[in-house]
Protein backbone atom coordinates (compact mmCIF):
# COMPACT_ATOMS: atom_id res chain seq x y z
CA UNK A 1 0.00 0.00 0.00
CA UNK A 2 3.07 2.06 -0.29
CA UNK A 3 1.55 5.85 -1.78
CA UNK A 4 -0.91 3.67 -3.58
CA UNK A 5 -3.02 6.25 -5.64
CA UNK A 6 -6.59 6.68 -4.95
CA UNK A 7 -8.51 7.01 -7.75
CA UNK A 8 -10.89 10.09 -8.30
CA UNK A 9 -14.86 9.91 -8.42
CA UNK A 10 -14.08 10.16 -12.25
CA UNK A 11 -12.05 7.37 -13.68
CA UNK A 12 -10.11 9.84 -15.67
CA UNK A 13 -8.14 11.40 -13.11
CA UNK A 14 -6.31 9.65 -10.54
CA UNK A 15 -5.53 11.99 -7.81
CA UNK A 16 -2.65 10.56 -5.79
CA UNK A 17 -3.69 11.59 -2.74
CA UNK A 18 -1.33 10.60 0.27
CA UNK A 19 -2.06 7.45 2.38
CA UNK A 20 -3.40 8.37 5.74
CA UNK A 21 -2.60 5.95 9.15
CA UNK A 22 -3.96 6.36 12.59
CA UNK A 23 -2.46 6.08 15.60
CA UNK A 24 -3.55 6.27 18.93
CA UNK A 25 -1.97 5.90 22.64
CA UNK A 26 -4.93 3.80 24.74
CA UNK A 27 -4.81 2.18 28.56
CA UNK A 28 -2.08 3.24 31.38
CA UNK A 29 0.36 5.83 30.06
CA UNK A 30 4.30 4.69 30.38
CA UNK A 31 7.16 6.56 29.18
CA UNK A 32 8.48 5.42 25.83
CA UNK A 33 4.95 6.39 23.89
CA UNK A 34 6.24 9.80 22.59
CA UNK A 35 9.32 7.71 21.26
CA UNK A 36 6.66 5.42 19.12
CA UNK A 37 4.75 8.64 18.00
CA UNK A 38 8.05 10.14 16.64
CA UNK A 39 9.10 6.88 14.79
CA UNK A 40 6.41 6.50 13.34
CA UNK A 41 5.71 10.02 12.34
CA UNK A 42 9.42 10.50 10.75
CA UNK A 43 9.67 7.33 8.73
CA UNK A 44 5.78 7.47 7.43
CA UNK A 45 5.77 10.88 6.57
CA UNK A 46 9.55 11.40 5.64
CA UNK A 47 10.26 8.64 3.91
CA UNK A 48 6.67 6.65 2.89
CA UNK A 49 4.80 9.93 2.02
CA UNK A 50 1.89 8.87 4.40
CA UNK A 51 -0.06 11.48 6.29
CA UNK A 52 -0.50 10.49 10.15
CA UNK A 53 -4.11 11.08 11.97
CA UNK A 54 -3.64 11.09 15.65
CA UNK A 55 -6.75 10.37 17.63
CA UNK A 56 -6.39 11.77 21.18
CA UNK A 57 -7.38 9.93 24.35
CA UNK A 58 -6.77 6.49 23.00
CA UNK A 59 -10.14 4.53 21.57
CA UNK A 60 -12.29 7.86 22.78
CA UNK A 61 -10.59 9.92 20.01
CA UNK A 62 -11.90 6.91 17.15
CA UNK A 63 -15.42 7.16 18.75
CA UNK A 64 -15.58 11.31 18.87
CA UNK A 65 -13.29 11.78 16.15
CA UNK A 66 -10.79 13.69 17.75
CA UNK A 67 -7.76 13.77 16.29
CA UNK A 68 -4.77 16.01 15.09
CA UNK A 69 -2.50 15.80 12.26
CA UNK A 70 0.89 14.51 13.40
CA UNK A 71 3.83 16.26 11.17
CA UNK A 72 8.10 16.23 11.48
CA UNK A 73 7.12 19.45 13.22
CA UNK A 74 4.47 18.88 15.71
CA UNK A 75 6.81 15.91 16.77
CA UNK A 76 10.06 17.19 17.33
CA UNK A 77 11.65 16.96 20.44
CA UNK A 78 9.31 14.44 21.90
CA UNK A 79 11.33 11.56 22.30
CA UNK A 80 12.82 11.78 25.46
CA UNK A 81 9.19 13.09 26.90
CA UNK A 82 7.25 11.09 29.10
CA UNK A 83 3.52 10.39 28.69
CA UNK A 84 1.76 10.42 25.77
CA UNK A 85 1.13 13.69 23.22
CA UNK A 86 -1.97 12.60 22.20
CA UNK A 87 -3.28 11.73 25.53
CA UNK A 88 -4.86 8.52 26.52
CA UNK A 89 -8.16 6.49 28.14
CA UNK A 90 -9.65 3.47 29.26
CA UNK A 91 -12.37 3.34 26.80
CA UNK A 92 -13.66 0.61 25.46
CA UNK A 93 -14.80 1.23 21.99
CA UNK A 94 -16.98 -2.48 22.22
CA UNK A 95 -18.45 -1.23 24.99
CA UNK A 96 -21.64 -0.66 23.39
CA UNK A 97 -23.10 -2.26 20.45
CA UNK A 98 -22.80 0.90 18.31
CA UNK A 99 -19.01 0.50 18.84
CA UNK A 100 -17.58 -1.23 15.94
CA UNK A 101 -19.98 0.89 13.31
CA UNK A 102 -18.94 3.78 14.80
CA UNK A 103 -15.25 3.17 14.58
CA UNK A 104 -15.33 2.07 10.83
CA UNK A 105 -17.74 5.14 10.07
CA UNK A 106 -15.66 7.56 11.72
CA UNK A 107 -12.21 5.45 9.86
CA UNK A 108 -14.34 5.65 6.24
CA UNK A 109 -15.20 9.53 7.07
CA UNK A 110 -11.60 10.55 7.52
CA UNK A 111 -10.15 8.51 4.94
CA UNK A 112 -7.85 6.40 7.38
CA UNK A 113 -6.10 3.40 5.13
CA UNK A 114 -4.98 1.88 8.61
CA UNK A 115 -5.15 2.25 12.39
CA UNK A 116 -1.99 1.69 14.51
CA UNK A 117 -3.03 1.29 17.99
CA UNK A 118 0.02 1.58 21.09
CA UNK A 119 -1.37 -0.06 24.55
CA UNK A 120 -1.60 -2.98 26.44
CA UNK A 121 -3.73 -5.85 27.10
CA UNK A 122 -6.99 -3.70 26.73
CA UNK A 123 -6.44 -1.56 23.98
CA UNK A 124 -5.08 -4.33 22.42
CA UNK A 125 -7.61 -6.52 22.99
CA UNK A 126 -10.05 -3.97 21.50
CA UNK A 127 -7.38 -3.54 18.47
CA UNK A 128 -7.80 -7.18 17.61
CA UNK A 129 -11.52 -7.82 18.12
CA UNK A 130 -12.36 -4.54 15.78
CA UNK A 131 -9.59 -6.05 13.21
CA UNK A 132 -11.34 -9.89 13.35
CA UNK A 133 -14.10 -7.98 12.07
CA UNK A 134 -13.07 -6.44 9.28
CA UNK A 135 -11.45 -3.27 10.09
CA UNK A 136 -7.36 -2.59 9.04
CA UNK A 137 -6.01 -2.06 12.65
CA UNK A 138 -2.60 -3.47 14.06
CA UNK A 139 -0.86 -2.85 17.69
CA UNK A 140 2.48 -1.73 18.95
CA UNK A 141 2.78 -3.38 22.84
CA UNK A 142 3.21 -0.85 25.26
CA UNK A 143 2.83 -1.56 29.28
CA UNK A 144 4.93 -1.02 32.37
CA UNK A 145 3.42 -4.13 33.48
CA UNK A 146 5.63 -6.79 31.10
CA UNK A 147 2.15 -8.82 30.59
CA UNK A 148 1.47 -8.89 27.22
CA UNK A 149 1.90 -11.98 25.16
CA UNK A 150 4.23 -12.79 21.94
CA UNK A 151 6.74 -10.15 22.94
CA UNK A 152 9.77 -10.57 25.38
CA UNK A 153 9.29 -7.38 26.98
CA UNK A 154 7.39 -3.92 26.96
CA UNK A 155 8.63 -0.49 26.86
CA UNK A 156 7.86 1.23 30.03
CA UNK A 157 9.08 -1.61 31.78
CA UNK A 158 12.42 -0.70 31.91
CA UNK A 159 11.59 2.80 33.50
CA UNK A 160 9.31 1.48 35.79
CA UNK A 161 12.04 -1.09 37.61
CA UNK A 162 14.56 1.45 37.48
CA UNK A 163 11.98 3.99 39.55
CA UNK A 164 10.93 1.71 42.22
CA UNK A 165 14.61 0.77 42.38
CA UNK A 166 16.32 4.14 42.63
CA UNK A 167 12.89 4.59 45.72
CA UNK A 168 13.85 1.04 47.29
CA UNK A 169 17.63 2.39 47.37
CA UNK A 170 16.20 5.17 49.21
CA UNK A 171 14.38 3.20 51.70
CA UNK A 172 16.70 0.87 52.63
CA UNK A 173 18.95 3.66 54.76
CA UNK A 174 15.88 5.22 56.18
CA UNK A 175 15.06 1.13 57.21
CA UNK A 176 18.13 0.60 58.52
CA UNK A 177 18.45 3.71 60.35
CA UNK A 178 15.42 3.26 62.35
CA UNK A 179 15.51 -1.01 62.67
CA UNK A 180 12.12 -1.13 60.76
CA UNK A 181 10.40 -2.84 58.02
CA UNK A 182 9.84 -1.14 54.88
CA UNK A 183 7.17 -2.69 52.37
CA UNK A 184 6.85 -0.71 48.88
CA UNK A 185 4.26 -1.52 47.19
CA UNK A 186 4.60 -1.43 43.53
CA UNK A 187 2.54 -1.68 39.90
CA UNK A 188 1.97 -4.13 38.10
CA UNK A 189 -1.68 -5.50 37.66
CA UNK A 190 -1.89 -9.17 37.64
CA UNK A 191 1.58 -9.77 37.30
CA UNK A 192 4.47 -9.15 39.21
CA UNK A 193 7.50 -8.64 37.13
CA UNK A 194 8.25 -5.01 37.58
CA UNK A 195 7.72 -6.26 42.19
CA UNK A 196 10.12 -8.89 40.89
CA UNK A 197 12.94 -7.18 38.94
CA UNK A 198 12.87 -4.31 41.49
CA UNK A 199 12.94 -6.60 44.48
CA UNK A 200 16.08 -8.37 42.87
CA UNK A 201 17.37 -5.26 41.62
CA UNK A 202 17.05 -3.87 45.33
CA UNK A 203 17.93 -6.00 47.15
CA UNK A 204 14.33 -6.54 48.81
CA UNK A 205 14.44 -9.53 51.54
CA UNK A 206 10.61 -10.61 50.59
CA UNK A 207 9.07 -10.04 46.96
CA UNK A 208 4.74 -10.77 46.88
CA UNK A 209 4.20 -11.41 43.47
CA UNK A 210 0.23 -12.47 41.99
CA UNK A 211 1.66 -15.41 40.43
CA UNK A 212 2.62 -16.70 44.30
CA UNK A 213 -0.28 -15.86 46.59
CA UNK A 214 1.97 -15.11 50.14
CA UNK A 215 0.80 -16.67 53.68
CA UNK A 216 1.72 -13.63 56.09
CA UNK A 217 3.16 -16.41 58.70
CA UNK A 218 5.42 -17.37 56.34
CA UNK A 219 6.30 -13.81 55.81
CA UNK A 220 6.78 -13.04 59.23
CA UNK A 221 8.65 -15.94 59.79
CA UNK A 222 11.25 -14.99 57.05
CA UNK A 223 11.37 -11.50 58.45
CA UNK A 224 11.83 -12.94 62.20
CA UNK A 225 14.67 -15.52 60.67
CA UNK A 226 16.63 -12.52 59.33
CA UNK A 227 15.99 -10.24 62.44
CA UNK A 228 17.62 -12.88 64.97
CA UNK A 229 20.99 -12.69 62.54
CA UNK A 230 21.44 -9.47 63.62
CA UNK A 231 19.74 -7.77 60.45
CA UNK A 232 17.48 -5.53 62.32
CA UNK A 233 15.92 -3.88 59.25
CA UNK A 234 13.81 -5.48 55.94
CA UNK A 235 12.83 -4.23 52.97
CA UNK A 236 9.21 -6.42 51.44
CA UNK A 237 8.85 -6.15 47.66
CA UNK A 238 5.00 -6.04 47.07
CA UNK A 239 3.03 -6.37 44.15
CA UNK A 240 0.03 -4.43 43.82
CA UNK A 241 -1.73 -7.65 42.67
CA UNK A 242 0.01 -10.08 45.22
CA UNK A 243 -2.79 -12.10 46.97
CA UNK A 244 -3.03 -13.73 50.88
CA UNK A 245 -3.51 -17.57 50.32
CA UNK A 246 -7.32 -18.39 50.78
CA UNK A 247 -8.44 -17.85 54.09
CA UNK A 248 -5.37 -16.13 55.79
CA UNK A 249 -5.91 -12.00 55.26
CA UNK A 250 -8.88 -10.12 53.66
CA UNK A 251 -8.29 -7.74 51.13
CA UNK A 252 -10.43 -5.09 49.47
CA UNK A 253 -11.55 -4.90 46.39
CA UNK A 254 -12.01 -1.41 44.14
CA UNK A 255 -14.19 -0.06 41.69
CA UNK A 256 -13.68 -1.40 38.06
CA UNK A 257 -12.89 0.78 34.17
CA UNK A 258 -14.80 -0.12 31.16
CA UNK A 259 -12.76 -3.36 30.68
CA UNK A 260 -13.79 -4.79 34.11
CA UNK A 261 -10.40 -4.33 35.96
CA UNK A 262 -11.05 -3.54 39.50
CA UNK A 263 -8.57 -0.71 40.86
CA UNK A 264 -5.69 -2.40 42.93
CA UNK A 265 -3.98 -0.86 45.69
CA UNK A 266 -4.18 -1.42 49.58
CA UNK A 267 -1.90 -4.59 49.83
CA UNK A 268 0.87 -2.87 51.12
CA UNK A 269 -0.97 -0.74 54.59
CA UNK A 270 -2.48 -4.35 54.95
CA UNK A 271 1.22 -6.00 55.53
CA UNK A 272 2.36 -2.83 57.22
CA UNK A 273 0.28 -3.60 60.20
CA UNK A 274 -0.19 -7.34 59.96
CA UNK A 275 3.81 -7.52 60.17
CA UNK A 276 4.44 -5.00 62.78
CA UNK A 277 1.37 -6.52 64.72
CA UNK A 278 3.06 -9.94 64.21
CA UNK A 279 6.63 -9.47 64.23
CA UNK A 280 6.34 -6.59 67.04
CA UNK A 281 9.13 -4.54 64.79
CA UNK A 282 8.13 -1.05 63.53
CA UNK A 283 6.71 -1.38 60.29
CA UNK A 284 6.39 1.22 57.35
CA UNK A 285 4.29 1.32 53.90
CA UNK A 286 5.13 3.27 51.14
CA UNK A 287 3.04 2.82 48.16
CA UNK A 288 5.17 4.23 44.68
CA UNK A 289 2.09 4.61 42.78
CA UNK A 290 1.64 6.94 39.63
CA UNK A 291 5.48 7.74 40.05
CA UNK A 292 6.43 4.57 37.93
CA UNK A 293 4.66 5.95 34.91
CA UNK A 294 5.84 9.48 35.02
CA UNK A 295 8.57 11.42 33.49
CA UNK A 296 11.26 10.47 31.03
CA UNK A 297 11.72 6.89 29.40
CA UNK A 298 15.39 5.30 30.02
CA UNK A 299 17.83 4.47 27.07
CA UNK A 300 16.77 1.09 26.35
CA UNK A 301 12.69 2.02 26.77
CA UNK A 302 13.47 4.67 24.17
CA UNK A 303 15.30 2.49 21.75
CA UNK A 304 12.79 -0.14 22.23
CA UNK A 305 10.05 2.06 21.53
CA UNK A 306 11.47 3.42 18.45
CA UNK A 307 12.51 0.02 17.23
CA UNK A 308 9.06 -0.95 17.10
CA UNK A 309 7.37 1.94 15.67
CA UNK A 310 9.52 1.92 12.77
CA UNK A 311 8.46 -1.52 12.51
CA UNK A 312 4.93 -0.94 12.75
CA UNK A 313 5.02 1.88 9.96
CA UNK A 314 6.63 -0.50 7.63
CA UNK A 315 4.09 -3.25 8.81
CA UNK A 316 1.67 -0.63 7.80
CA UNK A 317 3.39 0.16 4.61
CA UNK A 318 2.60 -3.33 3.36
CA UNK A 319 -0.83 -3.70 4.75
CA UNK A 320 -0.03 -6.37 7.24
CA UNK A 321 -2.85 -5.72 9.60
CA UNK A 322 -3.77 -7.71 12.30
CA UNK A 323 -0.31 -8.15 13.06
CA UNK A 324 2.18 -6.09 16.20
CA UNK A 325 6.15 -5.87 16.53
CA UNK A 326 7.36 -7.81 18.94
CA UNK A 327 10.82 -8.04 21.08
CA UNK A 328 11.84 -11.96 20.72
CA UNK A 329 15.59 -12.30 22.49
CA UNK A 330 16.73 -8.70 20.87
CA UNK A 331 15.24 -8.91 17.32
CA UNK A 332 12.02 -7.17 16.41
CA UNK A 333 9.43 -9.62 14.80
CA UNK A 334 5.82 -9.29 13.83
CA UNK A 335 3.50 -11.54 15.64
CA UNK A 336 0.22 -12.42 15.28
CA UNK A 337 -2.01 -9.45 17.39
CA UNK A 338 -4.64 -12.57 18.44
CA UNK A 339 -1.92 -14.66 19.60
CA UNK A 340 -0.28 -11.62 22.21
CA UNK A 341 -3.82 -10.78 23.20
CA UNK A 342 -4.78 -14.57 23.76
CA UNK A 343 -3.13 -14.47 27.87
CA UNK A 344 -1.31 -12.55 30.31
CA UNK A 345 2.43 -13.13 29.97
CA UNK A 346 3.03 -13.99 33.83
CA UNK A 347 6.26 -14.60 36.10
CA UNK A 348 7.53 -18.79 35.32
CA UNK A 349 8.07 -20.24 39.00
CA UNK A 350 11.68 -20.35 38.09
CA UNK A 351 12.36 -17.16 38.04
CA UNK A 352 10.47 -16.39 41.33
CA UNK A 353 12.42 -19.21 43.13
CA UNK A 354 15.70 -17.62 42.17
CA UNK A 355 14.34 -14.51 43.67
CA UNK A 356 13.48 -16.89 46.87
CA UNK A 357 17.53 -17.10 47.05
CA UNK A 358 17.32 -14.32 48.92
CA UNK A 359 14.59 -14.20 51.31
CA UNK A 360 14.97 -14.25 55.15
O1 LIG B 1 -1.46 -1.12 33.41
C1 LIG B 1 -0.60 -0.17 33.92
C2 LIG B 1 -1.04 0.23 35.30
O2 LIG B 1 -0.14 1.19 35.81
C3 LIG B 1 -1.15 -0.92 36.27
O3 LIG B 1 0.11 -1.34 36.75
C4 LIG B 1 -2.03 -0.31 37.33
O4 LIG B 1 -2.71 -1.27 38.11
C5 LIG B 1 -3.01 0.50 36.49
O5 LIG B 1 -2.34 0.82 35.28
C6 LIG B 1 -3.48 1.78 37.15
O6 LIG B 1 -4.48 2.31 36.30
P1 LIG B 1 -4.92 3.86 36.42
O7 LIG B 1 -3.77 4.70 35.97
O8 LIG B 1 -6.09 3.93 35.49
O9 LIG B 1 -5.26 4.07 37.86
Amino acid sequence: MRGAPRRSDSASAVIVARVRIGVLTGGGDCPGLNAVIRAIVRKGVDRYGHAIVGFRDGWRGVLENSFEELTIESTRGILPRGGTILGSSRTNPLKDDGGLARVRENMRGLHIDGLIAIGGEDTLGAASRLYESGLPIMGVPKTIDNDIGATDMTFGFDTAVQVATDAIDRLHTTAESHHRILVVEVMGRHAGWIALHAGLAGGADVILIPERPFDIDDVCRLLRRRHSRGRYFSIVVVAEGATPSEGTMEVASGPEDEFGHARLGGIGQRLEHEIESRTGVETRATVLGHIQRGGTPTAFDRVLATRLGIAAIDAAGDSRWGTMPALRGMRVELVQLADAVRELRTVPPEDYALAESFFG
